[in-house]
């Protein structure tokens, strides 16, 4: 095809850029993220996993300053269980009367039954939930991952998390 000609059928290429910081250590973190950060950490202490070994906590930072935490649920039935995000998430959504309270920003660990901290990325499912949270609220959640390489993720909205998602829009309207 001859240079100066446009070809209105072809597809047109496009691309996504992802903007997110890397620090190479926890200790790098503000003192608020730093909070978050300990309290997903902490919370894998309660997890129940004895089926997969794996302990997730999550945390949530609040705009009055307190923390939410969440940890991953096991059961027999093995789909029956909960991602620790989610448990985290819908402890807050359902478990409080009056007006939800804005989320600030959230951090994820995740660990063997025994042995050091590792990568705990959020599955799919869970950054669906967590992306209506950010939406219900109007206001973006920032976010804490490990990485697999030992350095920390910080992500400043959970909407990036989550590109071509599927949203309370792409629902019919009510009748
Ligand atoms: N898990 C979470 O808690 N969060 C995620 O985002 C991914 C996986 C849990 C579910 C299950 O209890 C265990 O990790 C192993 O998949």
């Amino acid at each position: 095809m001859a240079p100066s000609s446009i070809d209105s059928t072809a597809p047109t290429r496009r691309q996504l850029s992802l903007h997110y910081h890397e620090l190479a250590t926890a200790a790098l973190l503000t003192p608020a993220e730093r909070l978050v950060w300990d309290a997903a950490r902490a919370a894998t202490d309660h997890s129940y996993a004895p089926y997969s070994h794996f302990h997730v906590g999550a945390a949530l930072l609040l705009e009055d300053g307190s923390l939410v935490q969440g940890t991953n649920q096991e059961n027999a039935a093995y789909p029956s269980g909960l991602c620790a995000e989610r448990t985290a998430l819908f402890g807050l959504g359902g478990g409080r009367p009056g007006p939800m309270p804005r989320i600030v920003g959230m951090s994820v660990a995740g660990r063997p039954a025994s042995g050091d901290f590792t990568p705990a990325l959020p599955c799919g499912a869970c950054r669906q939930v967590m992306l209506e949270y950010e939406m219900r609220q109007g206001q973006p959640i920032w976010l804490l991952l490990p990485s697999l390489s030992g350095t920390v993720l910080r992500f400043e909205r959970l909407a990036d998390l989550l590109p071509f998602h599927f949203s309370p829009g792409d629902l019919p309207p009510r009748l």
